[in-house]
């Protein structure tokens, strides 16, 4: 697939301020600076459609991207940013659980880790925590460009490894990299073949 047209809808700062769920949705989560907003413009062919920032934060509400007029993308505030205030946490997680738990258009999750990383708790909660909802989920490994592809490799059969602690049957999963391109026409497809099935 190729996005032709990709055009910034709106920030949420909830779910019921979301557009009507009228086209199938994907959504990009993880943790704060693990690359969610580069994947985004990475993607679309756009430097500045997502507000990327090198200090984790950056994006704080739901935000809508209308993608070949046809599908929704959507970037979301990290999690487990520790120099945020208890209160917001809590508002922006229950922010972001309300959002997954009722948005009916949602056909897949992406949680993004980075490829670097050894599993982080709070990401394998997370995954888990979708799991045990029902909820549809891949996870993307991203800045690949980071580290050799040997080492890339390695730690994605780690997690792997570890994920088969808890998941019967692995949930799928693609390694990214904003900077160089690398997994843009896997995850493209990927998406492509979520929407025809
Ligand atoms: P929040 O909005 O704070 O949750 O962060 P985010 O997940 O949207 O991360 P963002 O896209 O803003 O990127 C965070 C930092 O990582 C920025 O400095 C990016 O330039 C950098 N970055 C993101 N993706 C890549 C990548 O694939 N390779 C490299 N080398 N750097 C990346
Ligand atoms: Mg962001």
């Amino acid at each position: 697939m190729k996005i032709t047209k990709a055009d910034f809808v709106t920030s949420s700062s909830n779910h019921n301020q979301c557009p009507e769920a009228d086209f199938p949705e994907f959504a990009f989560i993880g943790r704060s600076n693990v690359g969610k907003s580069s994947l985004i413009n990475m993607l679309t062919n756009h430097k500045k459609l997502a507000k990327v920032s090198g200090k984790p934060g950056k994006t704080q509400l739901i935000n809508h991207f209308l993608i070949n007029e046809s599908w929704y993308l959507v970037d979301l505030p990290g999690y487990g940013w520790a120099k945020v205030a208890k209160t917001e946490k809590e508002k922006w997680g229950a922010m972001i659980h309300d959002y997954l738990i009722t948005r009916k258009n949602l056909i897949c999750i992406f949680v993004l880790v980075d490829s670097r990383l050894a599993p982080q708790p709070i990401d394998v909660d997370f995954i888990n925590w979708l799991g045990e909802q029902g909820l549809p989920l891949a996870i993307v490994f991203t800045k690949a460009d980071k580290q050799s592809k040997n080492k890339t490799q390695s730690s994605v059969a780690k997690y792997k490894k570890h994920l088969l602690k808890y998941w019967e049957k692995l949930p799928d999963s693609l390694v990214t990299s904003s900077q160089t391109g690398t997994g843009k026409e896997e995850l493209l497809n990927y998406i492509d073949g979520l929407i025809s099935a």
